[in-house]
């Protein structure tokens, strides 16, 4: 099984109007809702395309019951850890003109000592079983920085981190079997400007030196890099209808955990992943791949080993 952490999930509800005027009433002609958050699309996509998995984290109020129910509705296993607080509301304010979403995403709730224990319990008893335990996105209030550093120390070489600074920072420090920041939290990371294939290339192995067992980089309408002990790989997608890439990131770990734990090899894992990512480009929103179009445009992914 895929465990699948998200400490600080989201109802995501998208509004859509004409044009927003600040300070006025804007009519809303449509609205969109969704459960959101990093470590609940990595399950939702690993488990369309067939994998066993079980989403953990922490849930709470209406918000968090709503979540419950999109999960069960996909058959989407959970065990959340329930808490006092509610839930975040996430919303974006999408315009006719096309122009980017205005959004407007709430902290999340305040987690206590407690409840922070509560939810270690749990993962930690449920990883002992597991193949691979998920993790990423922001932090609720409650939570230390070191929070996904702990739990990638206490899942020994199972851990899957995708999280940006301080967090990610502190979990690579604890020899995360995977890492996969996109090319803006790599450069980050790393402190370095990544212009060139090249240069992401040299970034990934740098990820590796600093303790991440494979470092996947992914760089958008460009494909992804990945550094692992077995050589360099770089792969590049067939060219999409893009929709909205909000959860590429998150559908390419999904897809490429779901061909790892199928036992493939990691340029099969990365050719998989990548065809998840474009395939969830495609979709509207949040929205999510489906597997017929992976499984089409599975071929169409050029994957390169270059060392
Ligand atoms: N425009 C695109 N055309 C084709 N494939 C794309 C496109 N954008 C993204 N992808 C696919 O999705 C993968 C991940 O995308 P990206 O690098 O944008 O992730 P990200 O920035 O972490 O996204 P997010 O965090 O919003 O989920 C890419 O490696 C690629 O395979
Ligand atoms: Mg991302």
């Amino acid at each position: 099984v895929i465990l699948s952490v998200t400490l600080n999930p989201s109802v995501d509800r998208a509004l859509f109007i004409e044009r927003l005027a600040p300070g006025d009433t804007n009519r809303v002609l449509r609205t969109e809702t969704d459960a959101g958050g990093k470590g609940i699309n990595v399950a939702r996509v690993a488990a369309e395309l067939g994998a066993e998995t079980l989403c953990l984290g922490l849930l709470g109020g209406p918000t968090g019951r709503f979540i419950r129910h999109v999960l069960d509705a996909e058959g989407v296993g959970h065990d959340f850890t329930r808490i006092e607080g509610e839930t975040r509301l996430n919303i974006s304010v999408e315009t006719a003109d096309g122009s980017a979403p205005t959004t407007f995403n709430e902290l999340g709730p305040s987690i206590s000592p407690k409840e922070y224990q509560s939810v270690q319990n749990s993962i930690t008893e449920r990883a002992a079983s597991a193949r691979f335990v998920s993790m990423g996105g922001s932090l609720p209030p409650g939570i230390p920085a070191d929070a996904f550093a702990s739990i990638a120390k206490m899942t020994a070489g199972k851990a899957i981190v995708d999280a940006d600074g301080e967090s990610m920072r502190l979990a690579l420090g604890e020899r995360p079997f995977l890492v996969k920041p996109n090319r803006h939290e790599a450069e980050r990371l790393l402190g370095t400007t990544i212009a060139s294939r090249d240069d992401a290339m040299g970034a990934a192995e740098q990820l590796r030196a600093r303790g991440a067992i494979i470092a996947i980089i992914s760089l958008g309408g460009e494909g992804a890099v990945m550094a692992t002990s077995e050589g360099n790989f770089s792969a590049r997608p067939p060219r999409v209808d893009v929709v909205s890439t909000i959860g590429s990131g998150d559908s390419l770990i999904g897809g490429f955990l779901y061909a790892l734990e199928r036992g493939m090899q990691p340029d099969d894992c990365l050719r998989w992943g990548v065809a998840a990512g474009a395939a969830t480009a495609t979709t509207s929103g949040a929205e999510i791949c489906r597997k017929p179009l992976v499984e089409e445009l599975l071929g169409q992914v050029v994957v390169e080993r270059l060392r």
